[in-house]
């Protein structure tokens, strides 16, 4: 076959820049029991909760509510906030950037600007993981920069760009020829890496943990971020439609890979993960720079991979060489574009029920396969994070399968998966589809989880659930129900789609509601309101009557 002789040329081309290395092991576990938070984690959450707890003060006394002493209140204890950010595709990633600019201190200097900068983590899956993904790597860049960046982001399909097409193969078969076992999904994030780099995004260092030494992280002015996955289990052919709520959802942040699933309750290092392991113990040499961004985002975002790979429309050449080379890359995902392959560190591990430990690799797919959760909640319903306030965006198309609008549907599925880990009566009622539409819901952000009465601590702790400020993508003022598929958008429909989002958790710059940045405010101090049984300030609890589902 002549393209094997092509591809063994380009191998002997290969550069480092992409290729894991080895490196001796450091003297810590590689792997740890989720019993609490890493400890590293934890750190930067007491540090980052100082800045974020002086921002929300700075917010709240812009407010100005009637009897409520800011410092008096937040010096005794000051409320966590966790931004989720959903996939669906590049809709959810331009919807997610308008929402984070609408709450940025830096893009939106009055009304609900600042909260960003109160808020202590953020996740994103699939879509919203390349959103969040590329913040973070660029050093904290705020979302309306990047949503300019991305309108000179070129994908190859030109003759000018087909030097990428090379540097992309160079560095896959690297990668192989040094022993790792590769994806499609290697491709697809070296091809997402070098149009972000050549659109003027910054890489200091592409790595995953290299995101620990960036200065925004350094100094604690990002919130820490967390991107999710779903693993598929051995045996299941790959088949994405096998998912269920017990397969586990897995968390990859700066520090660690792994999940908190009651089967599971067990994380790696990221700096280290390519390292080959055998119940918790290397065989060889720790390998290092594994963890390349787009190896990640693209596990999280894998329903993507077909879709962009079918969407460049590559003609002739091109087409013939991708082809064959994916071809060969991809022996073991035998043409199965949405799985990112993953050097599994819990290979034989005894401490872990679930049978994930069985097979040498993981399979990560995109999180929204597990059963359309498309927001990555989870994360912050681990009570361990101590989450007061989750906001949420939700850029579903739920209604008329897939064309429409949110209609509630990924919120009430993680009902199912919360009902699973932490049990019944934990997660905050939502609104059946038809009461969601009722209430007009999709058009309008609102609040789940305000009543504790109906609600249930976690087991073994008076903690309840997180309240969840919904933001909802209505037609509010661009009609940007585009199909999750749809990769490239005209200026007009990126800045749309980002504007509807902008003007959504804005209501609208405050016009469709002059108080909800006061609203959304009060409902940060929700639950610390509840835990003093102290008593809720007017203005509060008239937001709380007009955007508390219950
Ligand atoms: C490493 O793991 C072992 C159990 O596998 C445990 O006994 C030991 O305390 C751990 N060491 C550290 C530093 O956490
Ligand atoms: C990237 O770095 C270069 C050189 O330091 C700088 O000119 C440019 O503005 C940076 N780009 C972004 C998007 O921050
Ligand atoms: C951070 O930078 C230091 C100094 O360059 C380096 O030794 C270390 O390995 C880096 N850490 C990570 C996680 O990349
Ligand atoms: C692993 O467990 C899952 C869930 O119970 C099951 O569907 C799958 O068939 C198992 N795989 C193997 C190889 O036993
Ligand atoms: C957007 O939703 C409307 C219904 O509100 C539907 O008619 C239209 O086809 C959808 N647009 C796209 C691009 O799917
Ligand atoms: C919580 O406690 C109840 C009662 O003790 C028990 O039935 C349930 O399994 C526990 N749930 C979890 C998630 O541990
Ligand atoms: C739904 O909400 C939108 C946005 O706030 C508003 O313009 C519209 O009038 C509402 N529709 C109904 C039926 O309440
Ligand atoms: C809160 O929930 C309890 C128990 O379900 C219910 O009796 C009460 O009316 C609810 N309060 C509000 C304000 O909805
Ligand atoms: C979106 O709203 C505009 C203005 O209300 C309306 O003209 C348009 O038909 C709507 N589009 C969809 C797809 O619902
Ligand atoms: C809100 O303000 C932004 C930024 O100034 C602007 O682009 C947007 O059009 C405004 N929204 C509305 C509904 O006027």
């Amino acid at each position: 076959m002549k393209i094997w002789s092509v591809l063994t040329v380009f191998a002997s081309l290969a550069t480092a820049d992409y290729t894991p290395v080895r490196v001796p092991c450091p003297s810590a576990n590689l792997t740890r029991p989720a019993v609490g938070l890493h400890p590293e984690e934890a750190a930067y959450i007491e540090q980052r909760h100082s800045k974020s707890g002086e921002s929300l003060k700075t917010f709240l006394k812009t407010l100005e509510i009637s009897s409520f002493d800011v410092d008096s209140f937040l010096d005794e204890k000051s409320p966590k906030i966790a931004i989720a950010i959903a996939g669906g595709g590049v809709r959810a990633s331009l919807f997610g950037a308008g929402v984070l600019a609408g709450l940025d201190g830096r893009v939106a200097q009055k009304g609900t600007g600042g909260l960003l900068q109160a808020a202590d983590y953020i996740a994103g899956l699939s879509g919203g993981s390349w959103l969040v993904g590329l913040l973070c790597l660029s050093d904290w860049m705020a979302a309306d920069q990047l949503v300019e960046m991305s309108e000179k982001m070129k994908f190859p399909g030109m003759f000018d760009t087909f030097g990428m097409t090379i540097k992309i193969l160079k560095d896959t078969m690297g990668k192989k020829k040094a022993g790792y076992q590769t994806s499609v999904v290697d491709q697809w994030g070296r091809l997402f890496h070098y149009v972000t780099a050549e659109a003027g995004l910054n890489y200091t260092d592409p790595t995953w943990s290299g995101i620990r030494n960036l200065s925004s992280f350094q100094d604690f002015s990002m919130p820490f971020p967390i991107i999710t996955s779903t693993s598929l289990f051995p045996g299941t052919s790959f088949d994405v439609t096998h998912i269920d709520y017990i397969n586990p959802m897995v968390e990859l942040t700066p520090f660690e890979v792994g999940s908190w699933d009651r089967n599971f309750r067990y994380f790696a290092d990221t700096e280290f993960l390519g390292t080959e392991m055998e119940n918790s113990q290397p065989l060889d040499q720790c390998v290092r720079n594994y963890d390349n961004h787009g190896l990640f985002l693209g596990s999280s975002g894998g329903i993507f991979n077909a879709d962009v790979i079918a969407g460049f429309e590559m003609k002739g050449y091109h087409a013939t060489f991708l082809t064959g080379v994916l071809e060969y890359l991809d022996l073991v995902n035998q043409g199965e574009f949405r799985v990112g392959l993953i050097q599994n560190p819990f290979y034989k591990m005894s401490d872990i029920s679930s049978n994930q430990t069985i097979s040498r690799f993981m399979y990560l797919c995109d999180g929204g396969f597990e059963k359309q959760q498309n927001i990555p909640l989870l994360p912050f319903l681990q009570p361990e994070r101590e989450i007061d306030l989750l906001i949420a965006t939700d850029p579903s198309t739920d209604t008329l399968e897939g064309h429409g609008w949110p209609n509630g549907a990924s919120l009430r599925h993680t009902k199912e998966k919360s009902d699973l880990e932490f049990g019944k009566g934990i997660y905050p009622e939502i609104p059946d589809e038809e009461e969601y539409l009722n209430r007009n819901l999709s058009m309008q952000p609102a609040f789940f989880g305000c009543n504790i009465t109906s609600l249930k601590q976690y087991n073994n702790t008076e903690r309840f659930s997180p309240v969840i400020v919904n933001i909802p993508m209505g037609n509010l003022t661009y009609a940007s129900n585009f199909s999750t598929g749809k990769f490239f958008y005209t200026h007009e429909e990126t800045q749309g789609t980002y504007l509807n989002a902008y003007n959504m958790v804005t209501r609208s710059n405050l016009t469709e509601d002059a108080s909800w940045n006061v609203c959304l405010g009060c409902v940060s101090l929700l639950r610390e309101f509840q835990r003093r049984a102290s008593n809720i300030p007017n203005e509060c609890q008239s937001c709380f009557d007009r955007y508390c589902f219950n």
